[in-house]
């Protein structure tokens, strides 16, 4: 595997601006509770989902492209009490090797965005097809494209306000958004803007993360599910399982190995 992908200089501010979203958290534990198997997440990060998983008792594969997102996985596994029933290893989902089968694959937080090209798109899906037992669950989630709010807040402009996070040990994390839109590939270059400011009010380090992100229509997804062997169960337009609106900000799929 080439291993080219920028997250991994992700890994040590990862959780200090992510790990407190919990949004997504009940919708998949609550499927690895129902399903009572082991559970297979692609796109695993530092944890955050798969450890939501175990915790449901599930005994937990997670695949992740950076090393350094699976070490620090490990490290929360070990701290939680969790080890025993978490397995987290570095791979490619698009390329993925693994002999293990699973009643239940989840690629949350929109990691199937990473797929770039309509080869990787296709690569995770059928990675994950063919982890999956006969009538196996996939579920994943994906931002519901808005291409007018897209283009909008695009890298010309000021960057957007994100999200303000609590810092360990006083003071915000502030993050900001810009977004470089191009409607052609539908790809979304996007840089993240994240200031550590004091209580005071000072600015005490400003990162700049900058990554790509492939969107996909729903119907396109629709196509690309059942091309590459699923059949889907159901599209929501968030995690409290409502239906898909223009509003709505995320794409929650859930689909069935064929
Ligand atoms: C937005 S993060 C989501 C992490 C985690 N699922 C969560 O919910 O916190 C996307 C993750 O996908 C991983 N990723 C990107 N491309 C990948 C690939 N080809 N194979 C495996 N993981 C990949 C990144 O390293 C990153 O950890």
């Amino acid at each position: 595997m080439a291993y080219e992908f920028p997250y991994d200089d992700w890994a040590d501010i990862y959780d200090a601006v992510y790990a407190d979203l919990t949004h997504d958290l009940a919708f998949y534990a609550g499927l690895a509770r129902e399903n009572g198997g082991p559970a297979l997440e692609l796109g695993c990060g530092t944890g955050r989902v798969s450890l939501a998983m175990a915790a449901e008792g599930a005994a937990v594969t997670g695949i992740d492209v950076s090393p350094r997102m699976i070490a620090a996985a490990q490290a929360k596994a070990a701290n939680r009490g969790l080890a025993e029933r978490c397995v987290f290893q570095t791979g490619d989902m698009a390329h993925l090797q693994l002999a293990e089968r699973f009643p239940l694959a989840v690629m949350p937080f929109r990691s199937f965005q990473s797929m770039l090209t309509v080869e990787e798109q296709r690569g995770a899906l059928l990675s994950a097809r063919g982890r999956l037992t006969p009538g196996g669950t996939l579920a994943l989630d994906t931002f519901n494209p808005d291409a007018r709010s897209l283009a909008d807040d695009n890298m010309a402009s000021q960057p957007h306000h994100l999200r303000d996070v609590e810092r360990a040990g006083g003071g915000t994390i502030i993050v900001w958004g810009q977004n470089g839109w191009d409607p052609v590939t539908q790809i979304n270059d996007v840089r993240l803007i994240i200031e550590e400011v004091s209580d005071e009010g000072v600015v005490e380090r400003r990162l700049v993360r900058d990554f790509e992100q492939r969107y996909t229509f729903r119907y396109e997804m629709e196509h690309l599910l059942e091309l590459c062997g699923f059949d889907l169960q159901a599209v929501y337009g968030g995690f409290d399982g409502g239906p898909v609106t223009e509003d709505a900000e995320d794409l929650v799929w859930v689909a069935r190995a064929e």
